[in-house]
């Protein structure tokens, strides 16, 4: 009984670290990030762009800006250390994450002040908003942020 109690315990950040890999790994079957759309030529359609603008002037545009510019004073930290929420415009750091782990920023929020909205879009949502958030990088930005995934 004590043993099993102490093994329990301690499987639960090993549980919980193959948790999050099994949602890094099942995200990724969905979408093919090779794929060239013959429209936008990129992974996303044109209808994905316009299914996440909605979702994003909805859900998102009130903190990261109805362009996803952010305010112009996103550098600068409050007293407590936290930064106002970024761009998504490509013009801070989200191009250096991978696509799953925006998605997962998206699903679960951050710490940070970024709210999680799993309970509110689906995966297909989530990606089409995120198609919306790329569909404002410039090509140079998208090309790097693609071959981070290669
Ligand atoms: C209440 C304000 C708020 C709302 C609403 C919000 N965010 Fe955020 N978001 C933040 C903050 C603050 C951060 C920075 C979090 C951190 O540094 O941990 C962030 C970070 C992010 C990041 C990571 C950016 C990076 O450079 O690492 C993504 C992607 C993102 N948000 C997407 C979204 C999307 C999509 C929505 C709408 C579905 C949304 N956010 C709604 C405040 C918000």
């Amino acid at each position: 009984m004590f043993n099993s109690k102490i093994i329990t315990k301690k499987s639960i950040p090993a549980m919980s670290f193959v948790a999050l890999i099994m949602v890094l790994q099942g995200c990724t079957d969905s979408v093919n990030l090779n794929n060239k759309d013959s429209d936008t030529q990129r992974w996303y359609s044109q209808a994905q762009v316009e299914q996440g603008e909605q979702i994003f002037q909805e859900n998102c545009a009130s903190c990261h800006g109805s362009k996803a510019q952010a305010k112009p004073d996103w550098r600068v930290a409050d007293s407590r250390g936290i930064y106002p929420p970024p761009p998504l415009n490509g013009k801070a750091h989200a191009w250096h994450h991978p696509f799953d782990m925006l998605k997962v920023t998206i699903a679960k929020g951050t710490q940070r002040g970024m709210p999680g909205w799993e309970d509110k879009l689906d995966e297909k949502q989530i990606e089409a908003t995120i198609a919306w958030i790329e569909s404002h990088w410039p090509d140079k930005v998208y090309q790097a942020w693609l071959r981070r995934h290669q």
